[in-house]
């Protein structure tokens, strides 16, 4: 049904927290025997397993093995790119074993003059590796893209008039000059994000049965392959003496942003989750009822999960999984959890409970959340190893969250 149905949702939805009905979240610390969890080795023995095994079942699919062997392929380098800042390397990632997957586009900015290698943010993005830019040297992606509003996508490829689209959302001078590299992808270069994308992607590549595969309950949706795509970014910056592999942030905004949680659900490489806006289907607790709901993303999204997700449809109760379990997946690495004010379809209180409702499995390793118990005032961080904030404004990606993600980022990696 796609993204125009799921848009004309977000008018009629209900954003009334008194029309919520009473829900009770599934146990975070008792394992499915009755076990109670009780320290951080049980935790990590016995409880975690469990949690990742119900989000592959209930939520986002399996991420299958027979990837086989992967190349990297570094094709520019650029020293001297923004303006003498940074190194700017394109790297093309693909499986030697699986040749009609058309591979990925890695662009790497990594801040020149450093002593050490550099921290690393990690994310895709909604529009390429030209959008994401400003320089116009930057190779047009020429992968499917969903049509935009203001037309610089035309029968569904960019245009040079897509150039630096998304760059607000990257604000590559600001965080190359605070010492981080920044390397990103373009999603659809691991399928196109739309309900058959799949056939012309990863996940057919990768199925015995091509695209006549039938999608069973527990095979991996699109944000499990988009989270895929991540992991093998994290497998080439291992590979890459410029940065640090050991100090890897993982981002992602809406969507993406339930890619993020995922991937650093799955790949603990990644010492840093950040979830911006990510909503339904990410940060927001799936019980709430408010804003965008269950039903109303597996009607219009269906691909992005696992096909038992859909189940749960009007039937939040019965799912074995709350998100509150999603961000405790990321324990005991600190975990960025951010809202607009103006995102209500996103739920930003639902955002905000989820890490809330995290904090007694960090709590297992010493340590600390919010450090509050009710949702923030606006533009206000609060946190320690759990941190939240909502600040002024629409769904989007900002310089202000930036701030904050820089900010946390730097505390964590110098501990
Ligand atoms: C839609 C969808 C959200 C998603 C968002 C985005 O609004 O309903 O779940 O987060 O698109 O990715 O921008």
């Amino acid at each position: 049904i796609g993204e125009d149905w799921a848009n004309a949702q977000q008018k009629t939805a209900n954003y009334d927290e008194s029309k919520i009905p009473p829900y009770t979240l599934p146990a975070l610390l008792t394992t499915q025997d009755g076990g109670k969890v009780s320290s951080a080795e049980a935790w990590t023995d016995a409880r975690r397993p469990e949690v990742l095994a119900l989000f592959q079942e209930h939520v986002f699919g399996r991420t299958p093995a027979n990837w086989g062997k992967v190349s990297f392929e570094t094709r520019e380098v650029k020293k001297d790119a923004l303006g003498g800042k940074a190194t700017r390397k394109l790297i093309h990632i693909a499986l030697p074993e699986h040749p009609t997957w058309a591979g990925m586009e890695v662009m790497l900015y990594i801040p020149n003059g450093l002593s050490l290698p550099a921290p690393c943010f990690v994310g895709p993005s909604f529009g390429g590796n030209h959008a994401v830019s400003t320089e116009t040297d930057v190779p047009l992606s020429t992968r499917w893209m969903r049509p935009s509003k203001d037309k610089h996508i035309v029968d569904n490829r960019a245009t040079e008039a897509s150039r630096g689209n998304e760059s607000s959302r990257w604000p590559l001078e600001m965080i190359i000059g605070q010492g981080f590299a920044v390397a990103t992808y373009y999603y659809g270069d691991i399928e196109p994000d739309h309900a058959d994308g799949w056939k012309e992607g990863l996940r057919a590549v990768l199925s015995k049965d091509g695209a006549n595969t039938e999608w069973k309950n527990g095979d991996w949706g699109a944000i499990g392959a988009w989270s895929w795509g991540l992991s093998r970014i994290a497998d080439y910056l291992e590979t890459d003496d410029s940065v640090n592999a050991k100090k890897l942030a993982v981002i992602g905004h809406s969507r993406l942003g339930k890619t993020s949680l995922w991937t650093g659900a799955q790949d603990q490489r990644f010492g840093v989750v950040i979830s911006n806006n990510s909503g339904e289907g990410g940060a927001a607790l799936m019980r709430r009822n408010i804003g965008e709901t269950t039903a109303i993303i597996t009607k219009a999204f269906p691909h992005w999960f696992t096909k038992t997700y859909t189940s749960y449809a009007n039937n939040e109760a019965a799912c074995p999984i709350d998100k509150h379990m999603l961000i405790a997946l990321a324990a005991p690495r600190p975990i960025y959890i951010a809202s607009a004010v103006e995102d209500t379809w996103a739920d930003p209180k639902g955002e905000f409970l989820s890490g809330l409702h995290a904090e007694p499995v960090y709590a297992l390793f010493g340590q600390k959340g919010y450090g509050v118990k009710e949702q923030p005032a606006i533009d206000t961080p609060i946190g320690d190893a759990i941190a939240y904030h909502v600040r002024t404004g629409k769904h989007d990606v900002t310089s202000y969250d930036w701030e904050q993600y820089l900010r946390f980022a730097k505390r964590h990696f110098s501990k």
